[in-house]
């Protein structure tokens, strides 16, 4: 039998090293994630903490050569064939450089998407379902979870306009019909209600400026 939603959260933890930081940024394509990371690298190396920035999929070398065979794939890939590439380049992250770099103090990891792009992506979007995704992450290393995720909501049509001004070429998830697109959000939505206690959602129609007050705000009280 399949475990329910709730029992599947029981199996997720935080890093444990006093002081240091486990942080994901979350959201469709133009909401600002680059954006807002850059201001958080700022912001903590600013109070003396080390800063490693990862992106998802990606940030090793094996990582990097999914990420390639992922988001360049010409062929459509089975939901669950995708879902295993993103969680053997995660799992590759993880052990070797996340879960390193996080044992030593005052460090704080931030992260270019994480578990809710999956969750929302292949779990939502692609339809395996969020428990599904879920059970596939219950174990370690898979099992860490942020201290905190700034999920940068924003209506497709922003996201449409923004990637026009930065005149990006579509790669295999960009190419996707706004059917997709709008399930993607509606996953992020449950998945920052599921996740309630770790996800800020933050209005990212606002001015960057705007955005990274409300992380700040966020921040002062998360390094209490
Ligand atoms: N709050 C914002 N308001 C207006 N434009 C923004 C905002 N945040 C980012 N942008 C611009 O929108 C584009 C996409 O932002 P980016 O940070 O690259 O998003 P992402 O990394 O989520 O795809 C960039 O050209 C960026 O300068
Ligand atoms: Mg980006």
């Amino acid at each position: 039998m399949k475990n329910s939603i709730s029992e599947l959260k029981t199996f997720y933890r935080s890093p444990v090293t006093p002081g240091s930081y486990f942080i994901s940024l979350e959201g469709i394509e133009g909401s600002g994630k680059s954006t807002q990371i850059k201001h958080l690298e700022t912001m903590f190396s600013d109070r003396g903490y080390r800063v490693l920035t990862l992106r998802e999929p990606g940030g090793t070398e094996f990582g990097e050569k999914l990420r390639e065979a992922i988001l360049k794939s010409t062929t459509p890939l089975h939901p669950l064939a995708e879902c295993h590439l993103f969680l053997a380049s995660r799992a590759q992250l993880l052990k070797e450089k996340i879960l390193p770099f996080l044992l030593q103090p005052k460090s704080v990891v931030i992260l270019d998407r994480y578990l809710d792009s999956t969750l929302a992506y292949q779990g939502k979007a692609r339809k395996l379902g969020i428990e599904t995704v879920l059970e596939l992450h219950r174990h370690e290393p898979l099992n860490l979870i942020p201290h905190r995720t700034y999920f940068l909501d924003i209506p497709l049509e922003l996201s449409y306009d923004r990637q026009l001004k930065r005149g990006s070429v579509k790669d295999y998830f960009e190419s996707e019909k706004s059917e997709f697109y709008s399930h993607l959000i509606e996953g992020y939505r449950e998945m920052a209600k599921l996740f309630s206690d770790r996800i800020l959602t933050i209005d990212a129609s606002q001015t960057p400026e705007q955005v990274s007050k409300v992380i700040d705000q966020d921040l002062d009280n998360l390094l209490k």
